[in-house]
């Protein structure tokens, strides 16, 4: 029964046609895009934009998919400091959103497919089997994003206020992937952030870009300072004179209105080093240093932290950082052991304290 449910929906969508979009809870358009008539086998996420206007393409509004936003109080969940997981698929049914999970695989189709998947070299050497990955192998596959507004309300989310946060290379690939958070994302307010995945392919089919909503949530938020505002990526892999650094927007690319990318030739801009975006956490994003919520009249905080090397006796190892509550006292020292240390800061503004301990030989 469900497999016949299955079968027809893929007919229908054509594996030629079909593409990818993330899905978790907090997204738009679960079960697509009538809550009247949930749809367990849904791509209606999944559909590029192309030659549209920016605000047809805005949130997939062509679909109708921003008009389906997630129950009340359901967000995804952006942990600061640390990553969250999404399903990357070509149809809600290959992922934990459908059927209890039942019918994924390690890949976005459900099926199998070998280690080393490609396209064998033929032509533009582009997967054929899985023409919803427009690649032809994990190397090309040229990386997805996490971009995230402070509006809740997605009429107020515009290009300038909605920041790239995270990228994730050599994505979409595999069905699991994992994005990296800045430690810095301050919290929401009480209606949530708006979030969107985002990717663009390297080609293999028509030059596309992906943008898909998601109600959002930053868990874990130790700093308060807010995020500077988003400017175009401007590609800068021949001249890195040219990279955008800092907060940068989503890529508008194809589309009728509101582009905000020029690529060289048949080039196409991509979330990656190409236009100036790093892998992982976007940690340069902020408007100013991190900076702790405004505590009632203390005049002293103490933070302190345990540090165990459990490394081998050669290794080096590198204590990510420290945020104290209080600032001003940016200091980055090198240390042996002993491996356990504590930082009082008697100051009125926030502290990150980053201290790399380096294991001597002798160290066990
Ligand atoms: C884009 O849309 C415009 C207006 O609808 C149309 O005239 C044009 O042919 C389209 N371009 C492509 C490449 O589809
Ligand atoms: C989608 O359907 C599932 C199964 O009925 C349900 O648990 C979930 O809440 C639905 N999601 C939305 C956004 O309505």
């Amino acid at each position: 029964m469900v497999a016949t449910i299955i079968l027809s929906a893929l007919a229908l969508s054509g594996m030629a046609h079909a593409h990818i979009a993330a899905f978790a809870k907090g997204m738009y358009c679960e079960n697509g895009t009538d809550p009247k008539n949930p749809n367990f086998n849904s791509n209606a996420p999944v559909n590029p934009l192309f030659n549209l206007t920016l605000e047809e393409m805005w949130f997939q509004r062509e679909r109708g998919c921003d008009r389906v936003p997630p129950p009340e109080g359901v967000f995804l969940d952006i942990p600061a400091g640390g990553s969250f997981t999404v399903e990357l698929a070509n149809n809600q049914a290959f992922s934990h959103l459908s059927y209890d999970g039942k019918f994924t695989s390690q890949w976005p189709d459900g099926a199998d497919h070998p280690a080393d998947f490609n396209g064998g070299g033929v032509g533009e050497g582009c997967i054929q089997e899985a023409g919803y990955m427009h690649v032809q192998d994990e190397q090309h596959a040229q990386g997805t994003a996490f971009a995230i507004s402070y509006q809740s309300d997605l009429n107020e989310v515009n290009l300038e206020n909605l920041v790239v946060f995270s990228v994730l290379e050599h994505t979409p690939w595999h069905r699991e992937a994992t994005y990296k958070v800045p430690k810095a994302l301050p919290a929401c307010p009480t209606g949530g952030c708006t979030c969107a995945w985002l990717w663009v392919p390297r080609g293999c089919g028509q030059p596309n870009i992906y943008m898909q909503g998601f109600k959002c949530k930053v868990s874990g938020a130790t700093s308060t300072t807010p995020l500077a505002k988003a400017q175009a990526p401007a590609q800068c892999d021949e001249d890195s004179s040219k990279c955008v650094s800092g907060a940068k927007q989503m890529i508008v690319w194809n589309q009728l209105t509101g582009n905000n990318v020029v690529t060289k030739d048949r080039q196409t801009p991509a979330y990656n080093l190409r236009n100036g975006f790093k892998p992982g956490a976007q940690d340069d994003i902020f408007a100013g240093a991190p900076a702790a919520p405004v505590s009632s009249a203390t005049t002293s905080t103490t933070s302190s932290a345990a540090v165990e090397i459990t490394s081998s006796p050669s290794a080096v190892t590198r204590i990510p950082s420290v945020t104290t509550s209080r600032p001003a006292l940016t200091s980055d020292a090198s240390q042996a052991v002993p491996t356990t240390f504590s930082t009082t800061v008697k100051d009125q503004s926030p502290a990150t304290v980053t201290v790399t301990v380096t294991a001597p030989a002798a160290c066990s």
